[in-house]
């Protein structure tokens, strides 16, 4: 297995067709690296990824997943949008094919997510302003949702994206402006009533470039436990992007992992568009983002074992990620450890190498 760094000098050794070809905008992937075991098979903690419906019709990815990943969260289908219809019935069509394709592999489930400040589901949406409705609402919502895959999901995001982005106090939204901030350990205390098994998470993002808001996240969660609220995990969704400085992640980890709660680098990609100016080779984005992989993978192994619930990435190639989706121009963006072929990068050489002490 050769680092990063080797694989630079040998990449440099190549004839200068063989890179000249990813020097000139973004599309171009760089040289790709050699072959990488199964994540799985070198990860001392369960390795994941997300999944949805649509792409488990291709057999290319289900072989990826199935070779790399002991777990699989569902990208977007177990979230309300997927499951709540604007008439207020459940349609539990999708989620059900996500948890049937993770049982008949063998797979965790991490199932994502129930409460989200961003899903505007009309049957709930209608329903704004009428705190009893839609106290009553909430609560079914999440006692059908919850309890319908007791026992198939691991664990949940039970809310997802409470903190404000720029880390000052917590977002208003539908929850909070009908059932006040209680909406958050409500929601704890709902989840664990009607599933008494699966880990109960508490999911944000940027908490590794915002300091800020990793504190008041870490503030709630605190508040959280402190209430008696049934929170067992932390999740950092972990989505970077290749300017991030080296050494944020590490602290952040660090910073996570003070509760001592099992932690969940829940969604992690590194995004390699750079916006305005952009000067680096499509190699040099490679290596900064395998980098940062590195560094991920590394603060990660560096927590007791007890705390190392998973490392999911967001997708497993660089074509199903979000962000080819609009509004970001597609093709141009490479966030995923393996390219639009299924080939593995220099990121997976990097995951690899962190994973095993290297
Ligand atoms: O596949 C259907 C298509 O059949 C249908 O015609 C179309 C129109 O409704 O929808 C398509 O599904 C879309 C799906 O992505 C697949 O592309 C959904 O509308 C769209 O809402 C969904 O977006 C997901 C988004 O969360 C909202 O749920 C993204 O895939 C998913 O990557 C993204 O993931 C979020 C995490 O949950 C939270 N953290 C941030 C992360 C990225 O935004």
């Amino acid at each position: 297995m050769t680092s990063p760094l080797t694989r630079r000098a040998l990449i440099a050794a190549l004839p200068a067709a063989a890179v000249a070809s990813g020097c000139k905008g973004h599309a171009q992937a760089p040289v790709q690296t050699a072959p990488v075991p199964p994540l799985k098979a070198v990860a001392q903690f369960p390795v994941g990824t997300c999944i949805s419906t649509g792409k488990l019709g291709d057999p290319a990815l289900v072989g990826l997943v199935l070779r790399n990943v002991t777990q699989v969260t569902a990208e977007w289908e177990m979230k309300m949008e997927a499951i709540l219809r604007d008439d207020g019935g459940f349609d539990f069509t999708r989620p059900d094919a996500i948890a049937a394709f993770a049982g008949q592999h063998g797979l965790r489930l991490h199932a994502h997510t129930l409460v989200w400040y961003a899903q505007k589901a009309p049957a709930f949406q209608r329903i704004d302003g009428n705190k009893p409705a839609l106290t009553g609402a909430y609560r079914n919502y999440i006692q059908a949702v919850a309890g319908r895959y007791r026992g198939r999901a691991v664990s949940w995001d039970v809310v997802n994206e409470a903190v404000k982005d720029d880390g000052d106090g917590y977002r208003e939204c539908l929850w909070s402006r009908n059932l006040g901030i209680d909406y958050i350990p409500d929601a704890f205390h709902l989840a664990r009533a009607a599933d008494d098994q699966a880990l109960l998470f508490l999911n944000d993002y940027n908490l590794e470039s915002n300091p800020k808001k990793r504190r008041t996240f870490l503030h709630l969660a605190e508040a959280l436990l402190k209430s008696g609220a049934p929170l067992q995990g932390l999740g950092t969704q972990t989505h970077l992007d290749i300017n991030l400085q080296p050494g944020m992640v590490t602290t952040a980890m660090r910073d996570l992992a003070s509760l001592g709660l099992p932690i969940h680098v829940s969604e992690l990609d590194v995004s390699t568009r750079v916006r305005g100016l952009d000067l680096s080779s499509p190699q040099e984005r490679a290596d900064r983002q395998a980098r940062l992989v590195h560094e991920v993978v590394e603060a990660f192994m560096s927590l007791p074992p007890q705390q190392r619930f998973a490392i999911t990435t967001w997708g497993l190639r660089d074509s199903d990620s979000w962000l080819q989706l609009a509004p970001n121009p597609p093709g141009v963006d490479l966030p995923l450890l393996f390219d639009k072929a299924g080939r593995p990068k220099e990121a997976a050489a990097a995951f690899v190498a962190a994973a095993t002490g290297r």
